[in-house]
């Protein structure tokens, strides 16, 4: 953003072209329908859906130019031009030296996770991620929670929730030797803790300590653009560097990179595996043929590199970011104001509801956030998610659930897609459950599947 308009407030740098009409429902037929899906918001149809904040993953509007990349689309077997495109837009905005494209994150985790980790590893990150985190299990690994404690607590008002415990990693170091932990794996703006950041204060740290230990970083650089425009505003020394100089030095401070482009590279599918090692690059160019496809296209279509190449490129302007950023806070204030519990500070990519605090009188073992979602439906037909005891999955050597802190509900703001009076729709809509909360009873789990059960799990009313 040019530094002159600063006094001006967020509005999109943008107008629309093209809409996409969507339904409305009523409540009889929202009764229906989350019945159908067993109250899993993920079974729902999205025709059944009036404002979609399951995910902010592919779900984004693309512009007319990448729209136009599209047809530029170099569909050959190998070495596609777009490939070329994409492989320039990495070296340019994020410097890793080699890139491969994957057909979306979880396809790059499975591979570094796979070169990296030996069975009995251990792999600390600040927060676990869902599909990352069972990536590192399924390669034999066992992952070690160090974020700071502060990112556990809804209500902590910390601006850098995501920041890593340096003595969490040098205890675990000290127990297990450093020869067992093959990475330390590094997601910017947190997800599972609300998509807080992480400082660069506390990376460069992070950076001394895994050098002296000769232990790589890896970035999970999948919102990685929302993470640098918040240390531009909170964090010392940043508030005249362009967000695109921020992202370049948070990428400065790492070995490699898993993105999942469907989030802030602005593409509806598709996703990187970046590195400096040269020997990494080589055994994963050869792996992404066993998983996904030859290393110069990875599972995508030359389109969704093109596609992809120019979303980086879009994804890392000032103005882009703080519109984003913008609408998504203009959410949370709403819901702060009318004293509605949410995750604080409001992170970068959607507004997560306290669940605990929203449904107090619900035990954990009743699902209170799979609960919450539910309702939210079926009030107004706006589709969140849950992030809390049913993500969060069993231990892996024992089968015990995990207990998360946060019992979260995600409010997911998709980019570019949805206006102010949409924010102000979903606003109106969680007030309203939000005011007839009492009433509200849990749920029982009736089918739990083996692998990331909050996906395909089936419910019913207690
Ligand atoms: N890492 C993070 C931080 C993510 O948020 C996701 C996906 C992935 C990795 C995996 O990427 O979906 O492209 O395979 N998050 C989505 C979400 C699913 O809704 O938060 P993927």
């Amino acid at each position: 953003m040019i530094k002159s308009n600063r006094h001006l407030s967020w509005a999109e740098p943008y107008k629309i072209k093209m809409v996409e009409l969507v339904h409305m429902t009523t409540r009889a037929e929202r009764e229906q329908a989350i019945k159908k899906a067993a109250f899993n918001t993920f079974l729902l149809r999205s025709k059944e859906v009036y404002i979609d904040l399951l995910t902010d993953s592919g779900t984004s509007a693309m512009s007319d130019m990448q729209w136009a990349g599209m047809m530029r689309g170099d569909e050959a077997y190998a070495g596609s031009e777009n490939f070329y495109h994409l492989e320039a837009a990495v070296r340019k905005y994020y410097g890793y030296k080699y890139v491969i494209p994957t057909h979306q994150g979880r396809g790059a985790e499975n591979i570094i996770s796979k070169i990296m980790i030996k069975p009995g590893d251990f792999v600390p990150g600040n927060m676990y991620f869902t599909t990352t985190r069972l990536h590192q299990e399924l390669a034999g690994g066992t992952f070690v929670d160090i974020v700071i404690d502060e990112a556990h607590d809804a209500e902590n008002e910390h601006p850098f929730k995501g920041n890593v415990d340096l003595k969490k990693l040098d205890a675990l170091i000290k127990k297990v030797g450093a020869k067992k932990i093959p990475y330390v794996c590094i997601a910017t703006a947190v997800n599972m803790a609300g998509g807080q950041p992480i400082s660069m204060e506390n990376l460069r740290a992070l950076r001394e300590l895994t050098k002296k230990h000769k232990i790589p970083i890896i970035h999970d650089m999948t919102r990685v653009a929302e993470n640098a425009y918040f240390i531009q505003r909170r964090e010392k020394g940043y508030a005249d560097k362009p967000v695109a100089a921020i992202i370049k030095e948070i990428c400065s401070l790492t070995d490699g990179a898993t993105m999942s482009a469907k989030k802030d590279a602005l593409v509806n599918i598709g996703g990187i595996l970046a590195m400096n090692s040269k020997k990494i690059y080589e055994e994963a160019s050869n792996m992404v043929v066993v998983y996904e496809g030859l290393h110069t296209y990875g599972g995508l279509a030359g389109r969704d590199m093109e596609a992809m190449a120019i979303g980086i490129t879009e994804s890392v302007q000032d103005d882009h970011i703080r519109a984003r950023v913008g609408q998504v806070e203009y959410l949370g204030n709403k819901m702060i104001a009318a004293g509605i519990p949410i995750v604080k500070p409001v992170g970068g990519h959607g507004v997560f509801l306290n669940a605990k605090k929203f449904l107090p009188h619900l035990d954990q073992s009743v699902y209170p956030a799979q609960t919450l979602a539910a309702e939210i439906y079926l009030d107004s037909g706006v589709r969140s998610m849950e992030r809390g005891i049913v993500s969060a999955g069993r231990q892996k050597e024992t089968g015990v659930e995990h207990r998360p802190n946060l019992e979260l509900v995600r409010l997911t703001i998709p980019r570019r897609v949805y206006t102010q009076a949409h924010m102000d729709v979903v606003f109106e809509s969680v007030a309203s459950v939000f005011d007839d909360r009492k009433k509200i009873g849990g749920l029982k789990m009736v089918y739990e599947p083996k692998y990331l059960r909050f996906f395909q799990a089936r419910f019913a009313k207690i």
